[in-house]
């Protein structure tokens, strides 16, 4: 073979070995894999759009998945998309007829679960600010349970305040390691001889030998001083109460209409948080319980009680929440950084507790 001979076949051979590893690149190219998988040409476009090459891998492991490109579809950041979960977003793409954004929050739910039937209230749930994982349960409960239209919110809210049991029902010791916390209410009880470190409140302030716990009685005072300067006299009429002395006040409730009105009213004895020792009814000269909502000094309390760490404990609209009627006059020492929270979050305590306590 001569010399051109040899050249010409080698170049051949380069240009054909050439062409074949071209070849190899182009089968092997994602819209080509995509093609043979059965995507269309829109399909793809948007799967290579929206997929970076290394997260294709199950996309090329699975069968055509008609479902990718719904999901993908949707006005949902990319960054929602976690290929991980791929498996997953098919399968309840093939189950609900959600939107794809729907789909991948439902599914990126650390809660999530294949083999519950949800509903977009029941994802909505997931999403609220104050779900809680170990009221999951509690919460779908609820809402396949009642008749009336709650919104997600209020679904948390009922729950995380165990309204979704009956009162005094399934009742359990209160947490005494809770400290200003401590959850006294128609779920939670204190032991008959649960007392605190009890102050007597001065006899300046107009009401005799009502007491309450120390902490609770300086931070009063606090307030008292605040309330002075701005022309109001506080006075506390009932503190510190006793089982015995809650026992007379649920009783005098009872003598007054049925259980329903009392316990509107009055916690039944063990279940008041009078008995913490944290929780006081303050008046002013002249103003009873009937004149007392808005009036200018109860108008005062409710703006300024959290700034000395005291919250409105049943306050109006959220009965259903405290399972008591409004109390205007009733505060509860909770500390100032949980008064203030309570109050720019405008929850119950039940809630914060619920949310935050221990
Ligand atoms: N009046 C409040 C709810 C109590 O009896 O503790
Ligand atoms: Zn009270």
């Amino acid at each position: 073979m001569d010399m051109v001979k040899k050249r010409t076949l080698e170049f051949g051979l380069a240009v054909i070995a050439i062409l074949a590893v071209g070849l190899c690149f182009w089968l092997n190219s994602t819209p080509q894999k995509l093609s043979r998988l059965g995507y269309n040409a829109d399909e793809i476009e948007i799967i290579t759009t929206q997929l970076k090459r290394s997260e294709l891998e199950p996309v090329f492991g699975s069968e055509y998945l008609p479902e990718l490109t719904h999901i993908l579809e949707g006005d949902t950041a990319p960054a929602d998309f976690r290929v991980e979960k791929l498996a997953d977003y098919i399968q309840a793409e093939q189950k609900y007829s959600f939107a794809p954004e729907l789909i991948l929050k439902l599914v990126n739910h650390p809660d999530y679960n294949m083999d519950e039937e949800y509903t977009e209230q029941m994802i909505e749930i997931l999403y609220e600010e104050y779900y809680l994982t170990r009221n999951q349960t509690r919460y779908f409960a609820l809402v396949s349970s009642t008749e009336q239209e709650l919104e997600p919110k209020e679904v948390v809210a009922l729950v995380n305040a165990n309204r979704d049991r009956e009162y005094y029902s399934e009742t359990e010791a209160a947490n005494i390691d809770n400290g200003d916390l401590l959850l006294v209410n128609k779920y939670y009880y204190l032991d008959h001889d649960f007392t605190v470190d009890l102050v007597e409140q001065s006899a300046s302030y107009g009401s005799i030998g009502e007491r309450m716990e120390r902490e609770t009685y300086t931070a009063f005072e606090e307030m008292f001083a605040a309330a002075q300067a701005a022309g109001y006299q506080l006075y506390v009429t009932s503190g510190y109460r006793g089982y015995e002395e809650q026992e007379e006040v649920f009783a005098s409730y009872l003598a007054e209409g049925d259980e329903e009105y009392a316990l509107k009213y009055a916690a039944k004895p063990g279940y008041s948080e009078h008995q913490t020792g944290r929780a006081i009814d303050v008046f002013t000269p002249g103003e009873t319980t009937s004149s007392f909502a808005g009036s200018p000094v109860a108008t005062w309390l409710a703006e300024h009680a959290h700034e000395y760490g005291f919250i409105l404990r049943y306050p109006e609209g959220k009965e259903d929440l405290t399972g008591y009627s409004y109390e205007p006059w009733h505060y509860r020492y909770v500390g100032r950084e949980a008064a203030q929270e309570i109050f720019q979050r405008g929850i119950t305590l039940e809630e914060y507790v619920a949310v935050f306590g221990k």
